[in-house]
């Protein structure tokens, strides 16, 4: 049977960085994105340079009815096969201080994040309870453990995915499926773009930005059959930033 792994957000950054790992550990891997085909065709390049095999799979994570259109719809085509892994990598964030921040941006940073996390985690469930393994991995931040100023939003949404996180965790650890999250600090990526980096690197005990691939080794590690006797954590990933 073949393996797929699905990565949502997975046309730029993070995500990126997690299909080309994932393609060359034998993952077929169905790409995610919002809206930027370009990159998601750039993604696919590098999947297919490494010898690996990919699918572009385009929904807004935020949108229930487009999400299980898109996954049934795989599903239908694929009906002895489901997915193993999922990467619930996609979001954006909108900072601003709660007393100036518009309600719209409060609602679209946590509905990416938080109804996204639903939206695609919740048909995956069965197929993977059915075949007794699945591996999670939710995309969650430093901003989501200690809250950070000027994102109330983004830590609220983040801190919310580390508890689902948890929970989601409980419900299906004997069927041999594994709930984490990771938590980035500064990854240098397109939504790192246009920060201070130079002051922020002051900040950060390792002295620099980490990089979108120095995340994927951690995803492979942990949608590795010998990672299944952890699950309901959260591995920090961020230069000595949070402790
Ligand atoms: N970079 C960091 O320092 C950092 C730190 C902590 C946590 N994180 C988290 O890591 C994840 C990836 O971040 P990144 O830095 O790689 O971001 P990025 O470079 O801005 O890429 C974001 C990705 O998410 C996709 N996306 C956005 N909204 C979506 C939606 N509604 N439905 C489906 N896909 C959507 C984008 O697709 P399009 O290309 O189509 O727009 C793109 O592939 C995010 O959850 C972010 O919060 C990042």
């Amino acid at each position: 049977m073949e393996k797929y792994a699905l990565i949502t957000g997975a046309s730029r950054g993070i995500g990126r960085a997690i299909s080309v790992k994932l393609a060359t550990q034998g993952y077929h891997i169905l790409i995610n994105y919002a809206s930027n085909v370009a990159a998601a065709n750039e993604s696919l390049r590098l999947i297919q340079q490494q010898g690996g095999e990919g699918t572009l799979m385009p929904f807004d994570v935020a949108d229930e009815a487009a999400t299980r259109a898109a996954i049934e719809a795989w599903q239908d085509a694929h009906p002895d096969e489901y997915i193993s892994v999922l990467v619930n990598n996609a979001g954006i964030r909108s900072d601003q201080i709660l007393a100036l921040m518009p309600a719209a941006d409060w609602s679209r940073v946590l509905n990416i994040t938080l109804n996204g996390f639903y939206n695609v985690t919740q048909p995956l469930l069965m197929p993977m309870q059915f075949h007794k393994f699945g591996r999670i991995i939710n995309m969650a931040s430093v901003s989501g453990l200690r809250g950070l100023p000027g994102q109330t939003n983004y830590s609220a949404a983040k801190g919310g995915l580390i508890a689902a996180t948890k929970a989601l965790a409980q419900e299906v650890a004997k069927k041999n499926i594994t709930v984490n999250a990771i938590a980035p600090g500064f990854i240098q990526t397109d939504m790192t773009e246009g920060l201070d980096e130079a002051a922020l690197k002051k900040t950060i005990p390792a002295g620099r930005f980490g990089t979108p691939e120095e995340v994927a080794e951690a995803v492979a590690f942990l949608i590795s059959p010998m990672s299944g006797y952890i699950t309901g954590n959260v591995i920090s990933i961020n230069g000595g930033l949070y402790t």
